[in-house]
C-alpha cells in the first residue's frame, strides 16, 4: 500500500514513522519530506501547498490515500479537491477546517453549541472593541481571527496593552487580513492540555493527553515559538478527564459541525485549560499538533494506520476499539538553531545519534546538501523522543539525545515536563 503524506516537519516524520511501524510493507510518499524522513519515505520536491502538483502526484502513484500534515493546504481545500476527484484523504474540507483557521468561527459554534470556552465578542471596528476591553477590564485577550503565525494572540495585562494590540490589528494591519477581525476574550486560569481525537465525523476515538512547551527559554519563559518540546501522558489529564471531554466538548463540537453542513473528519485537536471551573478549550486545531504529536506517537500502542484509511475512505470509525498506549511516558525535546525563534542561519553540518533503547530522532529542518550531508534548513532542527517507564528517566534519556545533536549554535531546553515533575514532587 503505498500513502501520500504532505508535508515535511517533525510532525510528518512522526507520522511517517509510525505508519511504518503499523505495517512495514506500505511505503509513505512525503511531499516535501525532509532529509531525516528517507529511511521512512520516499521524499519528492513538491511543495505542501501545490494543491495541483499533488493531486498529480497522488494520481501517479497511484497512492490508496493522502495524509494531510499542516493546516495551510488544509485552508486552501486540498481536501475538497481530492475527494472531488474521488481521491481518499485524511482531514477536514475547507470549511471544516475554520475549526482553526477563524477563531471567530471556532467561538461561535462553541458558544451556540454550549461546548465550555471563554466568552468573547467579535470587532471589526477599533473603538468598539477597545469599549469591550475597558468593559472586561484586565487581563483580558485580544485575538486576531485568522491565522498569524502563532503571533495572533496577546493575553494582555492591562487594558493599555490591549488597546495596543487592537490598534495593531485592527488599524495598522499588522497580520493583515487574519486580523481584520479581532476577538476580545475574557481571560482564563489555569494548565494547558493538548487532546487530540481521530474522528470520522461523528465518532471520535481520543489520544491520551500531552503537554507542550511554547516558549524558547526554561521556565517557560522568553518569546514564543513553534513549540520547544512536550510530553505524554499529563497525569492532570487522567481518563476520566478525557472522556469528559470526548462527552461535553468534542461530541458536541462535531455535531455542530454536521448541523452547520460542514462535518469535520480527520484529527481534531482540542487546545483544553484546566479551569477553576473544569476543562475550557481555548482553540480547536484541525490537524495533528507539533511537537506533541512526535511525543504521542512513539506511545501509541494501537495501529493509527487502520483509523486513518477508515477515515480517509469515508468510513465509520464506530465499531473500532478505543486506541491503546505503551506504559511509561514519553518526553520529545526540540532542538533549534541559533538565533530562533527569530531569523536562524541554514546550511551548517549537523550529527545525529543513532535511534537507540527507546530514543527515536525526528527531523524538522534538515536537508541534504550538494555532498549527501545533512544541514540545517530551519529554526526547528530535529527532535529527541524517548519514551521510558518513568517520566524521569523519559525525561533524561530525551535531554541526552538533544545534547549529543551537534551543530553550531544549537540549542534546546532541558527541562521539558517541568510541571510533570514537579507534581510529581
Ligand atoms: N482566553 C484565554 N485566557 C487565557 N489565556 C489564553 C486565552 N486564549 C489564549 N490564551 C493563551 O494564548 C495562547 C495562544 O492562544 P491560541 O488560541 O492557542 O492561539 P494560537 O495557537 O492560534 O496562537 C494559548 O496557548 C494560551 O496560553
Ligand atoms: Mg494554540
Amino acid at each position: 500500500m503505498r500513502i501520500l503524506l504532505v508535508g515535511g516537519g517533525g510532525r510528518e516524520h512522526a507520522l511517517a514513522w509510525k505508519l511504518r511501524r503499523d505495517d512495514p510493507s506500505c511505503e509513505v510518499i512525503a511531499a516535501p519530506g525532509n532529509a531525516g524522513m528517507t529511511a521512512v519515505a520516499r521524499c519528492v520536491p513538491v511543495s505542501a501547498t501545490d494543491i495541483d502538483a499533488l493531486l498529480a502526484l497522488a494520481r501517479a502513484e497511484s497512492v490508496a490515500f493522502t495524509v494531510v500534515g499542516p493546516e495551510a493546504p488544509l485552508e486552501l481545500g486540498i481536501v475538497d479537491r481530492f475527494r472531488a476527484e474521488g481521491l481518499a484523504i485524511f482531514g477536514p474540507t475547507a470549511a471544516a477546517a475554520r475549526i482553526e483557521t477563524s477563531k471567530r468561527f471556532a467561538k461561535e459554534l462553541m458558544l451556540a453549541a454550549g461546548v465550555p470556552t471563554a466568552q468573547a465578542r467579535t470587532f471589526t471596528e477599533a473603538a468598539a472593541a477597545k469599549a469591550e476591553v475597558r468593559r472586561l477590564g484586565a487581563p483580558v485577550v485580544v485575538k486576531a481571527s485568522g491565522i498569524a503565525a502563532g503571533k495572533g494572540v496577546v493575553v494582555a495585562g492591562s487594558v493599555e496593552e490591549a488597546e495596543r494590540a487592537v490598534d495593531e490589528m485592527l488599524v495598522d494591519g499588522i497580520f493583515g487580513e487574519a486580523g481584520a477581525e479581532v476577538l476580545i476574550e475574557e481571560c482564563m486560569t489555569g494548565e494547558e492540555v493538548s487532546l487530540f481525537a481521530l474522528t470520522d465525523g461523528s465518532h471520535v476515538l481520543p489520544f491520551i493527553g500531552a503537554q507542550d512547551h511554547k516558549r524558547i527559554g526554561e521556565g517557560d519563559t522568553g518569546p514564543n515559538t513553534g513549540g520547544m518540546g512536550a510530553y505524554a501522558p499529563v497525569s492532570l489529564a487522567p481518563p476520566a478527564l478525557i472522556a469528559e471531554a470526548v462527552e461535553r466538548i468534542f461530541l458536541p463540537t462535531l455535531a455542530a459541525l454536521r448541523a452547520a453542513g460542514c462535518p469535520f473528519t480527520g484529527l481534531l485537536y482540542a487546545g483544553l485549560m484546566l479551569t477553576p471551573d473544569g476543562p475550557k478549550v481555548v482553540e480547536f486545531n484541525c490537524r495533528f499538533g507539533d511537537p506533541e504529536t512526535q511525543a504521542l506517537l512513539p506511545l501509541m500502542a494501537s495501529s493509527l494506520l487502520t483509523p486513518m484509511r477508515a477515515i480517509a475512505r469515508g468510513e465509520s470509525i464506530a465499531s473500532m476499539l478505543p486506541l491503546t498506549w505503551h506504559p511509561g511516558a514519553s518526553v520529545t525535546t526540540v532542538v533549534a538553531a541559533a538565533g530562533y525563534p527569530g531569523p536562524v542561519r541554514a546550511g551548517d553540518a549537523i550529527t545525529v545519534p543513532p535511534d537507540h533503547d527507546g530514543v527515536t530522532i525526528f527531523h524538522a529542518g534538515t536537508k541534504r546538501s550538494a555532498d549527501g550531508s545533512v544541514v540545517t534548513a530551519g529554526g526547528r532542527v530535529v527532535a529527541a523522543t524517548a519514551v521510558a517507564p518513568t517520566f524521569a528517566a523519559a525525561r533524561d534519556a530525551s535531554t541526552a539525545a538533544a545534547a549529543a545533536v551537534r551543530f553550531a549554535g544549537a540549542q534546546f531546553r532541558r527541562d521539558i515536563g517541568w510541571r510533570e515533575q514537579a507534581r510529581a514532587g
